[in-house]
This record gives C-alpha cells, structure tokens and sequence, in this order.
C-alpha cells in the first residue's frame, strides 16, 4: 500500500494531458483534447483526454482511466512500477510503502503462525479436551501425518489461554485487535473468537496463514466459525488449499464444499482439492482458480443446496476457459463421507468417470419428471431440448438427442426435428435480445440496466446517477449536496453504487478525491466505468441547478421504475424515441 498522501501528491505534479501528448498526438477540442487511441488501431480519432478529471477514454475501444492507468497500459507495467515511473517524472522520490499498514500486515501473519502453533500444541497437550479433540480427528479419519501438513489444532474451552499467550509474545492490544482473533464481551472481558473447535488454519498462496476455521466437536451449532475480514484475510479471494493446489502436476482441479471434504481428499492423495472459504463461490475465486486449473470438477454436497450450488457455480465458470464437469455423489453425502465409506479408489474411479456440465443439467431436469407418464414425458423431452438448443453444439446435439430417444422411448427423429425449430427460436430470440440491448445503448450511453428493474424508467434514474458521478468527479464539492440526499443503496447498479461508496469514503477520510485515490477502494475496472462516465458526460453542464435536476429525477424515477417495468417492446420503443427527441448532445465535439 502506497500511502494516499504520496498518490496525491503524485496527481497534483502531472499533468495528463502532458503526459500522453508525449506519446500521442493530442489535438485540442474545446475543454478537451483528441487523438488516435494508442491502445487499438484506427484510422480517425476516438480518443480522449480530459483535464478537468485528468482522465483519458477511447470511444473506440473502451480504454479508460488516470495517468497511472495509461502508464501502466502503454508501458505493460504493473501498478507499483507505474506509479515509480510517474514519480521519476514527477521529481518525486521513491514512493516507501506505508509503514505502519504493512508492519500491521507482518505482525498479524506472525500471530497467526504462533496462534497456530498454540492451537497445535493444545491438541497434542495431555488434558482431557486434548484427547476428545485428538479422537475428533481420528473418527474423521485422518491421520497425524495430514493433522501436521494442514497444521491442524485444537482451541481450548479457556477462551482467555490464547490471549495470554500472545500478550507474552509481546503483541500490543492494537495489534491483537485487528488479528481478527478476538472478541469482547459485554463486560469488556477479552476472549479468543474460538473456543471448545477443532481449527483449521486456512494459509494463502505463498503459505502465511491468514485465517481460521474452527468446527465444533458434536452437532451444536453454529457447526462452523471463520475468521473474521482482516487486513491479510479478504475471504472472497481465498481459495482453501490452492496453495498445494498450485503445485500440484495436474492441472484438473476438485472444487467442493468444505475444509473437511478438501482434507479428505488431500489425503486420499487428490492433490488439487480445494474449497471457498465459508462462503458461496465468487467470481474472484473463479478468476484465481482459473489461472491455475485447466479443468475443474464440482464435487459438492449430493443434497439440494449442494446442487443448487453446483448450479451456481456453473454459471460462474461460464466464461471462463476452465473446462467445468461434475461429479454426482452416489450414496454418500460429500465427497468426505464417500472415500470414508467406499475408499480413495472407488473415489478416483468416480473423478474420472465425470460427467460434463451438459449431463448434470439434463440429470436435474429429468429428476424433475415421471417418466411413466405421457404428459411429464412430454414436457420433460420440451425442456431439454430447448435446454441442448441454448447451450451446445450440432455435435452434442446429435448425441443428446440419441439418449433423450432411448429414455423417452420417442424416435430420435422426431426429437432432432424438435431441436431443430428450437435452435431456431433460440437464435430468434437471441436476436431479439441483442437488438433490444443496442437500442437501449444507442439511446442511453450503453447503461445496461437489466431490464426488469424497470425497463426504460430505471434507466432515466440510471442516467441521472451516472451524471451525478461525473459531476462529482469533476466537482468533487457536489458530494456534500448530494450524499444528504442520496444514499448509496438508491444506485441501481453494483459497480456505480461502489463507486458512489469509495467517493463518500475518500471525502470522510480527508483523502482528495481524484482517479488516483479512488483505486484504493475500487478495483480498475470500476475506474475504468467512471473515466467513461467522465467522457459521455463531459460537456454536460453540471451547475448546482443541475445537480438538483438529477438529484429530483432519481427521487421521482426510482417509484416509477417499477412500473415500466411491464411496459411492453412497442411502448418500450416510444418511449426511446420520445427520448430521442429531447436528447442531449454528449458525445465528444466533430471536429
Ligand atoms: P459443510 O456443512 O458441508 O461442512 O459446510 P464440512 O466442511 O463438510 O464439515 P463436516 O464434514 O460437517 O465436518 C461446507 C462449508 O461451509 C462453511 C465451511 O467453510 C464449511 O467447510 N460453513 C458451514 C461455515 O462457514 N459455517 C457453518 O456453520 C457451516
Ligand atoms: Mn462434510
């Protein structure tokens, strides 16, 4: 972490405009300036420059951003060279990372590793709970050598032992505060988050530990409890043993649900299991598993939420070049219950007996229906073949078609003849949808606010907030207007809502609000969506007055919204067109 002082010390000492005119040849145009985009090819100038935000857009390919960002693009560097780079230009010295975030950063690692050790000690210590806790691990099957790779513990019933403990090793109270380790109680007595647990250390990629989970040893509940966010545990980006995942030889990962069944499984000598951390798989996760893996195999629970997950999930790794199957569970109920009972092999064997994503839907879908009966088969047979007409191609098509004949007892024929007006209707409605879509972004400055939050209403109200966000930027005195009148849950989109959060964040923390201080709170891409707003609204009047106009249209909107929501694709038309006629330029100048 680079201090926000330095970054806006950075900001204040370049000049974007300076900046990438040493690369491209900016032309001015009235408040901005444009040129040929650097970052595709192109023959007539849709790249811009903005020095009332110090941001850059290219309306040809979407680049957008601050100088750090251009620095960072034109030159493939990363971000702390970037900023290295600017400061050179800048006569600044070498930015120092901020001192007491990363000696913070180091000294909880360090606890953790010695809260691990204790918790590791007091499942090897001769009491009673000791025992207990040593038979736990034993009736789950594993033995001493996996409870020592994983660092496996025990978290006595003494929630104060570990707090001593760690006061001795001279750790202040600041810094036992923000270990995450701790709790208070009422009376302000201080006592370990985990007590009476079976602990599970949860490590990141380079091996500190960065976490815990700890399970209880019956049936109480909650059966689980996780360390909470820290300054070193982010649990949307932690993936449960990738850190042995990643040096595994094979590039097939098992993704399952819990430390239990990864445990398991790593024991069982399968040694790309890992699991999400306490929570539902995020899109983070996917990104970091698919940098490692080429294939992944769902391996959750064999009970419904299991495989509502599983659905889930699948539409994560949708577009991601990971290679997805699934593995089906049966007669146990998670894959730690199944190598317990039937053995590692016959666990093996069923990894590579998987099923593709294809299978596990149709399997879910079949489920659904009694095939005895005429009418379910019938419906049975409509569903999957509008499912094989979205998502697969001619070649599984003929295949699927084969087996939809064999169960259904209907000729293959009159099934591929099905599939066929159904591929049609899928690609009509495709169609639709995408012209429906570039309606709306010719209309409306590409918001794509899904559709029913309200159709055509909502995307007024988006409209507004999307303003409102470039104004601020430009101006950032309008936040004080606008954060007394508007709370961040009003934003209906994620990204934009984000942003609007960051901004208010900077502004309370006495951080000037710029592109450069933002990147502290929100990620590039978001950036990137707040430079493009910048340009779409850049020369937009934004006087007070105005801000009021937005600030009114999004309270009057936001009710509305609903409504239209039902407007149907005719009205939906109009209403664009009525839209048309009053619009507002807000594309850079022609030349
Ligand atoms: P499971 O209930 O499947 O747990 O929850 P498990 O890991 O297989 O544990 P055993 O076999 O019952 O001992 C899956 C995951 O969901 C999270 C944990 O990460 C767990 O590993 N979880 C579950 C919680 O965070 N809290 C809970 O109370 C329960
Ligand atoms: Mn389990």
């Amino acid at each position: 972490m680079i201090p926000h002082e330095y970054i806006e010390e950075l900001t204040r000492r370049t000049d974007i405009t300076e900046l990438i005119g040493s690369y491209v040849q900016l032309k001015r145009k009235g408040r901005l300036y444009g040129g040929l985009c650097p970052f595709h090819s192109e023959k007539s100038p849709s790249f811009y420059v903005y020095p009332d935000t110090q941001s850059f857009y290219c309306f040809g390919c979407g680049a957008g951003g601050d100088a750090i960002t251009f620095t960072k693009k034109i030159n493939s560097i990363d971000y702390p060279e970037a900023v290295k780079l600017l400061a050179a230009r800048a006569g600044m010295p070498e930015p120092e990372e901020d001192d007491k975030t990363g000696r913070m950063r180091s000294r909880i690692l360090s606890m953790n590793k010695e809260a691990a050790r204790f918790f590791h000690a007091c499942l090897n210590s001769t009491v009673e709970e000791a025992r207990q806790a040593r038979a736990y691990w034993r009736r789950r099957g594993l033995d001493d050598k996996t409870i020592v790779r994983f660092g496996l513990g025990y978290a006595p019933n003494d929630g104060q032992a570990l707090y001593q403990f760690l006061r001795d090793k001279g750790y202040n109270q600041q810094e036992l505060d923000a270990s995450g380790l701790f709790k208070r109680s009422q009376s302000g007595r201080i006592y370990c988050l985990f007590w009476k647990r079976v602990m599970t250390p949860i490590f990141d990629l380079r091996g500190n530990i960065i976490a815990f989970g700890g399970r209880v040893l019956d049936d109480s509940k909650p059966k689980y409890v996780n360390s909470p966010e820290t300054l070193v545990y982010h649990k949307s980006d932690t993936v449960f043993a990738l850190q042995i995942a990643k040096k595994s030889a094979s590039r097939r990962f098992v993704l399952c649900e819990g430390y239990m069944d990864v445990i398991s499984m790593q024991q069982a000598g399968i040694d790309t299991a890992v699991c999400a951390c306490g929570t539902a798989l995020t899109p983070d996760q996917v990104k970091l598993i698919s940098q490692y893996a080429e294939e992944v195999i769902l391996s959750y629970d064999s009970d419904e939420a299991g495989q509502k997950a599983t659905l889930r999930s699948l539409e994560l790794f949708r577009n991601s070049p990971v290679k997805v199957g699934v593995l089906q569970i049966p007669g146990a109920k998670d894959p730690d219950e199944y190598i317990k009972k039937y053995g590692a092999e016959r666990f093996k064997a069923l990894l590579d007996g998987v099923g593709n994503a294809l299978d596990f839907r149709l399997k879910r879908l079949r489920d659904k229906y009694d095939l005895s009966q005429d009418g379910q088969r019938l419906e049975y047979i409509k569903e999957a073949v509008d499912m094989l007409a979205e998502r697969s191609n001619p070649t599984e098509q003929e295949v699927y078609a084969g087996r939809l004949a064999e169960e259904t007892n209907v000729s293959k024929t009159a099934i591929l003849t099905q599939l066929e007006t159904a591929v049609k209707r899928a690609g009509y409605k495709r169609r639709q949808e995408r012209s429906r879509a570039r309606l709306k972004e010719g209309e409306m400055n590409q918001i794509n606010v899904p559709y029913s939050m309200g159709g055509a209403e909502a995307l007024g109200v988006a409209s507004a907030q999307q303003r409102l966000l470039a104004a601020i930027l430009r101006e950032p005195g309008y936040l004080d207007l606008v954060r007394n009148q508007l709370p961040a849950e009003k934003f209906l989109l994620p990204q934009q809502r984000e942003l609007y959060q960051a901004m208010i964040q900077c502004r309370e923390q006495g951080i000037e609000l710029s592109l450069a201080t933002l990147r502290a709170y929100v990620s590039e891409e978001a950036l990137n969506e707040l430079s493009a707003l910048a340009a779409k609204y850049s020369d937009v009047n934004c006087t007070p007055d105005d801000i009021r106009l937005y600030l009114d249209r999004i309270a009057r909107g936001t009710p509305v919204a609903k409504k239209a929501a039902e407007m149907s694709n005719d009205q939906l038309e109009q209403y664009l067109q009525s839209m048309r006629e009053k619009k507002q330029g807000n594309l850079p100048p022609e030349e």
